[in-house]
This record gives C-alpha cells, structure tokens and sequence, in this order.
C-alpha cells in the first residue's frame, strides 16, 4: 500500500549530493531504477530528474522490517529513505556523478509501488519511438531525455533574462485570433458563441506584435505557441514555439546586432561555444548562386562552380543551348571522387530529378588521367580543356552538372546535392558552430499554382528603399529587408523590418493580389491602428525547438518538446486528434461531420 509522505521533507534531488554531506542524515526521495539483494545487502539505485544515487540496506543498520520492506523494491517504485551519506571509499563509481558516496539506509517508505514499465528506463533507449510517445510520461523518466527537457527550461530562463535586461516586455497575445499570414494552413476552432464562425490559432503573433509597437510598447517578446497545419518533418512540429520580438525605432542592424548579442549570450551559458561577433553575413543571391539554398551549412566548402559560359559554345547541345536560351549551368567539383561508383551516380540522377532536374551529367579525372564522363564524347578538345580549367577539375576529381532554364531548379537540385555528399563523404566537422545571417530576401515569390506572386516573408515586410520603384516595373527585382538567421544549415529564425508607410503597404497589398475589400476584412484592423500614428519597427522570431536541438544534439524536434505530436501529427498518449466524444458538442457548434463517402461523391 502507498504510504504518506506525513512528515518527511526531501532533503536535496540525487545528484546534488556529494561528499560535503557525508556523515549528514538525509531524506532523499525518486524511483526505483534497479534494486540487488546480494544477501544481507540490498543495493538500490535511487533516480529522479538529477541522476542516481546509490541507497544501501544493511541489515543490523536499518533493521528487519525495514530491510524486508526493501528486499520487496522493484524497479519504478516510489520511494523515501532517511539514512546517513556514507564515502564508498575505494568501491567508488566513477561513472556516476554521485559515485563516490552511498546512502545507508535507516528507514524506508514505499510511496507508490508500480507496473513494470513497457519499456527499459535508460539512456540511449533502443525501445522504438511510437511506444515511447505513448508512454511519453516514462520516456521523460529517462536521463537522456529528460536532461535535453531542462535544458531547454535553462535556454527559456536565459533569453527571458536577456531580453528583460535589454528593455524588451514579456506580453502575452491571444491564441484565439484572426488568421495569420505566415503561408501554412491555418488550425481552426469553432466558436459556440458565434455560429458559423471560426477562430484561427494563430502561425505567430505577427499582427499582434505590430499591433503592440503602435500601442507604445517598443519592445516586445514572447515565448509564443505558434500552430501550422503543415507536414512534418525533423525539425517541424504543428504546434512549437517561438522566442518573438519586435522593437519600435530601429532598423536592420538594430535588430541584428541585439540578436547577435543573444545568440552569444545563450551559447555561451548553455553549451560553453563562444560565438565570435559580428556574425557572416551573406545576401541571399549570393547564398543561392554559391549554395543551391538560402540556409547553406558552411561547416564544409564545395560551393557551386558556375559554369554557364565555360560550355555556352561547347558540343554538348544540352548545355550549350541551355545557356545561350538564358539558362544556367553549374557544377560540384567532388575532390577525390573520380571513382564514384556507377550505382552511386545513378542515385544522384534520382536525387536531383527529385528536384525537377532533367538529369544529372558527371566529368571526372581519373588517377591515369583517362576520362570518366557521361558527356565526353559530345566535347571538343578545346571544351574539355575549359571545363576543366574554369571547374579547377585535377586528376582523381569528378565533377557533377546540371542544366536547366530555371535557376531555381539548378539552385534546388544541386543544393540538395551538395547537402547530400556532404554527408555520405562526411565532409561535414561537427564541431563547428557555423551562423550566418541571410540578407535581402526577394520580397516575392513566384507562385506557378497560383499564377501569381507571394510574399516570401510576409506582406507587412518593407522592401529595401533602393528596390521600391521595381513595385510598379518588375516585381522579381523587389528585396526585401528581411532577414533570416542560419546555424549548420538550419534556419533558426527570421524577420523583417515592416512596412510603416499606408501607401507602400496598400501598394504590396494590391501587388499580392488582394482587393481592398479582401485586405480590409483579413488585415483592416492593423491598416486602421496604423491611421493612428505607428513607429518604424522591426523584429524577428526564432523557432525555440530548433535552437534548444542544435544545443542539446538532438536529431529530431521532438527530443526538446516534453509532449510532441509523432510524425503523423497525432498525439499517441491521449489519443488526439479524436472524434468528439459527445455529439452534443458538434450540435451546440453548428458542426456537422461529413463522412468520407459523402466527401467523394
Ligand atoms: P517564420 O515563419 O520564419 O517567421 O518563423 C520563425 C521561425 O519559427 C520556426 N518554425 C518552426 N519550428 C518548428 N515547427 C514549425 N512548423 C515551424 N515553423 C516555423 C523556424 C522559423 O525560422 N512572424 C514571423 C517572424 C517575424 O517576421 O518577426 C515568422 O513567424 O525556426
């Protein structure tokens, strides 16, 4: 039966014990993590969320019944033991941190008995992750886990204090809103009170920042639950965190070098990595043009080696018509890899087509100097000779090159290649901490479903002054000043400087396609507040989840997140998204389910 804790106080949590308190009697309380009886001795590895301390029943110390009531542990009990801290001398264990002293028991109280759990609670867990997540209250039990959790709590702690030391104010804003433009779907909650209509949980709290910097506020944060109805992926969650901020009076690198200072302050303390300020900054062309991405890993070289008019006359018509119709050619020099086997290029081909490439052609060097190419054979002397001279091609090197009218498909393809012989060559060195900002942004996008242009932040982001007059002419040439924050290859965060002048905005409105009356229902409420006198202001959002991954090592979003939904988006643990359990509720919202079959037809 469970016993009380009536009259007991816990003393410390495990691993703050050490040898300062040997000799002092303490009251520590945990679970049972493993319990031996090696006669007349009972070893008992007391957890809780600080790590283990070993508890020792002898039995002339604590007597019998308590030395019974011990032989009886079993492993995820609930227990609290008075004893006294005791040096375990020569036997210590130097793999725990508590190793070097032992708690002798004198009594025990069993305070919760417990299930054997579905799964082993340790380390480096081999349980598969969907049993994990049902059980999610048990995972967290494990040491691993549970220490990437707080050391999230600590990251939290420290940007509250920075930011609050900087001026900014920790505000809330409702979760129940109006739509927010971040480009994702919306998750909708229906409203009793209002038939018909719906609430938006919001994709941040872009608006209502906004909204607090005309009411005066000048600078704002908040560790913000943001919701996107998107699909997922490592780094993604449907429902995940922000560290959001905006600032009134400032521009660009205002913006920049508070978060710099952030950035610095937060690794220092969490990880021990001293960031060296200011951070590399790149535009986000030159980013495209030398990476194939706007969130390039520079914890390795290989850049992309532009190489349209090295093969503008060349034999290969693939290349030689590509480029002189105005498109782009660009390669990746592999060093060393001239030997690549077939069955590896082939599965680069795949890989780029992925990407809408047509294909993928290779130039390599042997060692022999003989060639290796999918291509040769159409080249000349002459071209071959440029090929390699302007590629900076050597003996025991291949070069890998796409082709296409569209240098995003270039860009995308031959990014993601990069990326991926990055990894599979294990060019990548860990221990490097690589930031870098990314700098004026296209302010559209080009949307081919659509037919039109979007907003590739959002539509309150300022265009660059210099690219204003491109409004009226050529909408691809408009940048942005937005900016995104890029560590290894992660885009940790991103903002804007926004657009305070009523023409200019009514202007991107037009522009995105709205009509005034469209932009008047979905944003009316901010273009009024702006009627009444709004500062110039700026801000940023990180993605919490993201930074505390790249803190703790973690190789999916869900190690930070104490209760992620699984890869489906479902949460196993409670069983959500489920069907209303009381038709009722749907009636009193006007709601009514339509099944599958009904929804073809
Ligand atoms: P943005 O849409 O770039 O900007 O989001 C900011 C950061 O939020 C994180 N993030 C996510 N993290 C986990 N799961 C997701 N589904 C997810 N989506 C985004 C990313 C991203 O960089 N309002 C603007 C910010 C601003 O302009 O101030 C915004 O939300 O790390």
């Amino acid at each position: 039966m469970a016993e009380s804790m009536k009259g007991l106080h816990r003393t410390a949590r495990c691993a703050e014990l050490g040898e300062s308190y040997i000799g002092k009697t303490v009251c520590m309380m945990g679970w049972v993590q493993k319990s031996r009886n090696k006669g007349g001795l009972i070893f008992t590895d007391l957890r809780d969320r600080s790590g283990i301390l070993q508890i020792l029943f002898e039995e002339q110390e604590c007597g019998t019944e308590v030395f019974q009531k011990a032989s009886e542990l079993k492993q995820e009990y609930v227990i609290a033991v008075e004893g006294e801290v005791r040096s375990r001398g020569k036997d210590s264990n130097a793999a725990l941190s508590t190793g070097s002293i032992e708690l002798v028991a004198k009594s025990l109280r069993i305070l919760a008995e417990a299930e054997t759990p579905p799964f082993p609670i340790e380390a480096d867990s081999k349980t598969k992750e969907d049993l994990r997540l049902k059980y999610r209250y048990l995972d967290l039990r494990r040491p691993d886990l549970a220490k990437k959790i707080m050391t999230r709590a600590r990251l939290s702690q420290l940007i509250r204090h920075f930011l609050s030391e900087e001026g900014f104010l920790e505000i809330e804003t409702p979760t129940l809103i109006k739509s927010t433009p971040e480009g994702a779907r919306d998750f909708l909650v229906p409203s009793r009170l209002h038939r018909g209509a719906f609430y938006a949980l919001p994709q941040s709290p872009q608006l209502l920042k906004q909204l607090l910097m005309v009411s005066g506020m000048d600078r704002y944060f908040q560790l913000a639950r943001c919701y996107r109805d998107e699909d997922l992926r490592a780094d993604r969650q449907p429902e995940f965190t922000q560290v959001d901020m905006e600032l009134s009076f400032v521009d660009i690198e205002d913006v920049l070098t508070v978060n710099e200072r952030l950035l610095k302050y937060v690794f220092k303390e969490v990880c021990n990595v001293d960031i060296a300020l200011p951070l590399q900054r790149m535009t986000w062309d030159y980013a495209m043009n030398h990476y194939g991405s706007d969130k390039p890993d520079l914890r390795f070289d290989m850049p992309l080696i532009e190489l349209t008019d090295a093969v503008r006359d060349c034999g290969f018509s693939v290349f030689s018509d590509c480029a002189k119709a105005g498109g782009t050619v660009k390669g990746l020099l592999v060093k060393g890899q001239a030997e690549m086997p077939r069955k590896k290029l082939d599965s680069y081909v795949e890989l780029v087509k992925g990407y809408h490439a047509k294909g993928l052609a290779w130039y390599g060097l042997n060692e022999d100097g003989t060639v290796k190419s999918s291509f040769a054979k159409f080249l000349s002397e002459e071209d071959a000779k440029r090929l390699v001279e302007v590629s900076g091609l050597e003996k025991g090197d291949i070069l890998l090159l796409v082709s296409d009218l569209k240098r995003n498909v270039v860009w995308d393809s031959l990014g993601a290649l990069r990326l991926a012989l990055g990894k599979e060559l294990d060019l990548i060195d860990k221990t490097q901490w690589k930031f870098l900002w990314i700098t004026e942004f296209p302010m559209f996008e080009y949307s081919e479903e659509l037919g039109r242009y979007q907003a590739m932040h959002h539509p309150f982001t300022m265009p660059m002054e210099e690219d204003l007059h491109y409004l009226d002419t050529d909408l691809s040439r408009v940048r942005a000043k937005a900016y995104d924050i890029v560590l290894n290859g992660t885009e940790l965060g991103g903002g804007s400087v926004r657009i305070h002048q009523s023409d200019v905005q009514e202007k991107m409105l037009e522009k995105l396609g709205f009509t005034p009356e469209r932009a008047n229902e979905q944003f009316g409420f901010l273009m009024q507040a702006f009627r009444y006198g709004v500062p110039p202001h700026a801000g940023l959002a990180y993605g919490l989840d993201r930074l505390a991954m790249w803190m703790v090592g973690a190789e999916t979003i869900r190690d930070v997140i104490a209760f992620p939904k699984g890869k489906d988006g479902s949460d196993a643990m409670m069983d959500a998204p489920a069907e209303v359990f009381d038709p009722q509720q749907l009636l009193d919202l006007n709601i009514a389910v339509i099944a599958e079959e009904e929804k073809s037809e």
